[in-house]
């Protein structure tokens, strides 16, 4: 199954998405990233990898969020892509992108969801002094972080633990996460 990773900065989920894609009996290989910002450090490490990358900066579109999200799916759709993987892809999707994507769009989300969706995960975690925090692989619909949950990893929260040492816990899982749900998720879909 032929994969894009979209992303907007440091891109270590598609870097352990681009490894797995490569063990030898992995159902899916990703081919292109692409990346809203063209500053977004996961370019260069996909370009050193040898995957295709693509740029498409959606501060000349303005406003228009949606002819934004036309030129991705051209990009996309031009790469012979099937399945997207959103991974750190920091834009709100409008319902004509999830759309077109519906039922083969993932993203992997820094929380247990139903519980903290949206931004600043780890410090809600803490702040309500959760026993543990995660991460969930779930389908992109139409409301932010709701789509139905493929798989999700539990790390616990510790005495002393900031967001950003809770975030490095749960970044660790979620680079073992993803690769599987995308890789059990490819595996259903022929
Ligand atoms: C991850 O925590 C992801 O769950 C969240 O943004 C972060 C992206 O990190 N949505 P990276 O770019 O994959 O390193």
């Amino acid at each position: 199954v032929r994969v894009a990773v979209l992303i907007s900065g440091t891109g270590s989920n598609m870097a352990a998405l681009i490894e797995a894609g490569r063990a030898p009996d992995a159902p899916f290989e990703v081919v292109l990233v692409l990346s809203n910002k063209d500053e977004a450090g996961g370019l260069a490490i996909a370009s050193a990898a040898g995957v295709a990358t693509v740029a498409i900066d959606h501060r000349p579109f303005g406003k228009d969020r949606e002819a934004h999200e036309r030129a991705v799916d051209e990009a996309l759709r031009a790469s012979g892509v099937e399945v997207v993987a959103l991974a750190g892809y920091m834009r709100l999707l409008t319902p004509w992108l999830v759309g077109q994507w519906a039922g083969r769009m993932l993203n992997i989300h820094p929380s247990l969801l139903p519980k903290y969706p949206g931004l600043d995960t780890h410090a809600r975690a803490i702040e309500a002094r959760d026993a543990e925090a995660g991460c969930t692989v779930h389908l992109v619909t139409e409301g932010v972080d709701e789509g139905p949950a493929l798989a999700q990893a539990a790390v616990p929260i510790v005495a002393g633990d900031t967001p950003e040492s809770l975030a490095q816990r749960v970044l660790t899982a979620e680079h073992n996460l993803y690769p599987q749900a995308l890789a059990d998720f490819c595996r259903k879909l022929h």
